[in-house]
């Protein structure tokens, strides 16, 4: 059989590039008998080209193979394009492969039909990938719904429980501030004691269950992002914190909330405020920096710092360092800041920084260029 194409004429040449081809590549003649048998087709099928040349495929593959093989080829033969065709062979030894079939007719030198050749691509790797990639995304897809269920039901628990829990804690406290007054005259001094620790444990109390509530209202909150300046807002919380101790560097607009941002700030600032060694007031730098497509904020303090093996923990909900004498707060405000980082696909971290004390930083994606931003 001689193949003719316009370019190459060297039946050596073709012959030889069949040959080395990846592919597995046979020819048949119009009665269904191999012509040739390249040794991909060897390895593929596991069937020698002695073995194969003369006879036909019904007589050495199995039965199923064949079969699929005989109709591909009758399409083939009716004149059909047959490329690329995704399914399954079995091999002699029974192993079944994912293949990808290409049936061309084949011509002699007065252009008709002289029998066909069958290009089959071994691919099952390339199918077992995909069915692995679409079997981990399923997976993941199940784990999300899991998650977004278990998260939603963990916010409406805070919010009821916050919210429900809110009003025998007035009542109480209402009472017992009755009492000292109706009979703090009548009480001695251990009384007086007893009754200072029940109002001081409900008002800290009160403090737990208004940033529990303020934080599941964060969570709960439907917010969309939109082009946030972020120096103004960083302006605006100094403004609230009444403090001029803070040095504010050039800082880049990010896509996020105004809400979400001023209290990432208003959390950062505070505490870095809050943290300053006993012996000096804090010094606070806020800066930024681009991390491709998002901006990396930093908040520096030259404060007490944090020890490394607490740097994870500090964002946890009511995770602390200290007693409360020591420095007033519930430990909300890194959690509040985790959960803003989290909503946008970022990261929040903190390290040493290079003013002595700690670098609180968070990554928020970066505003688009708006017109005026150019240059
Ligand atoms: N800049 C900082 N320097 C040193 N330690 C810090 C700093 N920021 C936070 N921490 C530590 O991390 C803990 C958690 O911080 P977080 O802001 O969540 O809570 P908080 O400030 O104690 O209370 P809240 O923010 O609810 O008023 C703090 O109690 C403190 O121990
Ligand atoms: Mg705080």
């Amino acid at each position: 059989m001689t193949l003719t194409t316009d370019r190459v004429q060297d039946p050596d040449l073709l012959a030889q590039i069949v040959e080395v081809s990846g592919d597995a590549i046979f020819s048949e003649d119009l009665a269904g008998q191999i012509t040739s048998w390249n040794s991909a087709a060897e390895r593929l099928y596991g069937c020698s080209r002695r073995d194969m040349l003369g006879r036909s495929a019904a007589d050495l593959l199995p039965e199923q193979t064949a079969l699929q093989l005989r109709s591909l080829h009758e399409r083939g033969l009716a004149g059909e394009r047959v490329e690329r065709v995704d399914t399954w062979h079995q091999r002699p030894d029974g192993r079944h492969i994912a293949v990808s079939v290409t049936v061309s007719p084949l011509r002699g030198p007065d252009k008709a039909l002289v029998g066909l050749a069958t290009s089959v691509q071994d691919v099952t790797d390339r199918v077992r990938l995909t069915a692995e990639v679409e079997d981990a995304h399923r997976t993941l897809e199940k784990q999300y719904a899991v998650l977004g269920r278990s998260n939603r039901d963990l916010e409406q628990f805070a919010y009821v429980a916050s919210h429900d829990l809110s009003e025998p804690l007035r009542v109480m406290t209402g009472f017992v501030q009755l009492l000292e007054r109706r009979y703090g005259d009548v009480l001695d001094e251990r009384g007086s004691r007893y009754i200072f620790h029940v109002v001081d444990g409900a008002a800290r109390m009160r403090t737990l269950i208004d940033d529990l509530l303020e934080y599941s209202r964060f969570l709960r909150s439907d917010r969309t992002s939109c082009r946030v300046d972020t120096t103004a807002v960083v302006r605006r919380v100094l403004a609230e914190l009444e403090t001029a101790q803070v040095e504010v560097r050039d800082l880049p607009a990010v896509w996020s909330d105004e809400a979400s941002l001023a209290a990432v700030v208003q959390n950062l600032i505070s505490n870095a405020l809050k943290f300053h060694r006993p012996d000096a007031p804090a010094r606070v730098v806020v800066s930024a920096c681009l991390e491709g497509s998002r901006v990396r904020l930093m908040v520096d303090d030259d404060g007490i710092g944090i020890a490394e093996e607490y740097r994870e923990r500090v964002f946890g909900m009511f995770s602390r360092l200290h007693v409360r004498e020591a420095y007033a707060g519930t430990g909300i405000g890194l959690a509040i800041v985790q959960q803003v980082a989290e909503r946008s696909d970022g990261r929040a971290w903190v390290e040493s920084s290079p003013l002595g004390g700690s670098r609180f930083c968070i990554t928020l994606p970066l505003a688009p260029m708006a017109a005026g931003d150019a240059g």
